[in-house]
């Protein structure tokens, strides 16, 4: 069976990390996947976190099975997070939500329930969009498509291009749209962008999934969710799906949830009856941990007040990252766009989509020791004051050649 296996090729993300732990020089700087680090170069557990585990250790009874579609507590916490508590379609009981293990197992079960039941959709992905969603998809044996997204020149939104793809979807197609903070360009949509959004993809049938992995980094909580509740009083049906490793640091603990707008609570109950089908034959019942701490943190006043508060010193200091980014490297005139570099203090999010090519790319990781995606993503949330000398002293030498 397994003697013409062939090796496979690493991950474009998870791949640096691999190729990193094996580079023995001294002061490496990681800048690939995006994990938050504070100004010592750590991933940090939250303090709200650590409080929440205290009490669980404490008050916890049971390691049981959780249900197939995982803890109804954490559904209720994940919806009203994402949806506001009174939204109308929590109050009409149209919403379900999977707890699944997660932002990536979250997708994964919405690919299998949409092959499940749609009649062979097609997923329509952002060019570019993050390097793990056509694999998702595509194990889930859906086929995908690319719609116009990012401007090169501009460093925006090539809206036109977007809308005019848009007009190719089918109904019963599934359009992949990032909630905030779009991974790899840091560029969203406005509000009144996101409103002709709704009504395009309404009028042509189509199902948005938005993938909402950085809820909270742009501005807040319930800024950053604006328009995905907008989206939810125009349209019958659309899926959410939320991680909580960036925003609760809970990388590791796979916390992940799909939320799924139906049009009524009868259809919601049959849908959620399918995707617990799907779970089921996957990994069977979500693992708890993670979701618990997230529960006894959001149903918790004080608790929840503490969060945000973590949530925006970190959103704070990416974005100071962003601006001393930009302002170390016109000191060293450097200038990744013809207009300078202030793209990178506008884009929102953990990622600068910094324009460097691949070659220079290679070039920072093999005379510089530092790390970055090929596509010339920066995980703007690694860089420290203690770095940023160095990376922007390294872009100015790949940059002169
Ligand atoms: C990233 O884009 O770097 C993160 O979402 C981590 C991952 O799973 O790829």
């Amino acid at each position: 069976m397994f003697e013409s296996v062939s090796l496979a090729p690493p991950d474009a993300i998870f791949g640096l990390n691999e190729a990193m732990s094996r580079d023995a020089r001294p002061n490496k700087i990681n800048l690939g996947a995006g994990v938050y680090k504070d100004e010592s170069g750590k991933t940090p557990i939250l303090e709200v976190v650590k409080e929440a585990e205290r009490r669980l250790l404490e008050g916890e009874i049971t390691k049981s099975y959780l249900p197939i579609d995982g803890s109804a507590d954490y559904a209720q916490a994940v919806r009203e997070l994402v949806l506001g508590p009174d939204h109308g379609v929590i109050r009409d009981g149209r919403a379900v939500t999977v707890h699944a293990p997660g932002g990536t197992g979250a997708l994964r079960v919405m690919g299998e329930l949409m092959k499940t039941v749609g009649s062979s959709p097609k997923v329509w992905l952002s060019n570019p969009t993050w390097a793990n969603h056509a694999k998702i998809f595509a194990a889930a044996g859906l086929e995908t498509r690319s719609y116009g997204y990012y401007d090169p020149e501009s460093r925006g939104l090539d809206f036109e291009s977007m809308l005019a793809s848009l007009e190719e979807v089918q109904a019963g197609d599934m359009v992949v749209l990032h909630g905030c903070c779009h991974n790899p360009s840091g560029v969203d949509p406005s509000f009144d962008q996101w409103t002709t959004l709704g009504q395009v993809l309404a009028r042509r049938g189509a199902l948005p999934l938005i993938d909402f992995a950085y809820h909270g980094f742009v501005d807040g909580t319930d800024e950053d969710a604006r328009a995905i509740r907008h989206l939810a009083d125009q349209l019958e049906e659309m899926v959410i799906c939320s991680s909580f490793s960036k925003n609760f640091g809970l990388y590791a603990e796979r916390v992940g949830a799909a939320t799924l707008i139906t049009g009524s609570s009868k259809q919601a109950g049959a849908v959620l009856s399918q995707a617990k089908t799907c779970v089921r034959a996957f990994y069977s019942n979500p693992p708890m941990h993670g979701a618990a701490v997230v529960t006894t943190v959001l149903n918790d006043t004080e608790l929840r007040r503490r969060w945000e508060e973590e949530l925006a010193d970190m959103r704070h200091r990416i974005q100071k990252m962003r601006v001393d980014l930009a302002a170390g490297l016109s000191r060293r005139n450097v200038r990744l766009h013809k207009d300078g570099n202030d793209f990178i203090v506008r884009q929102n999010g953990m990622f600068s989509f910094s324009g460097l090519t691949e070659d220079e790319v290679d070039e920072l990781c093999r005379d510089h020791a530092v790390y970055i995606l090929a596509s010339g993503r920066i995980n703007v949330a690694g860089i420290t004051e203690s770095n940023i000398d160095r990376l922007c002293d390294a872009i100015a030498q790949v940059r002169a050649g």
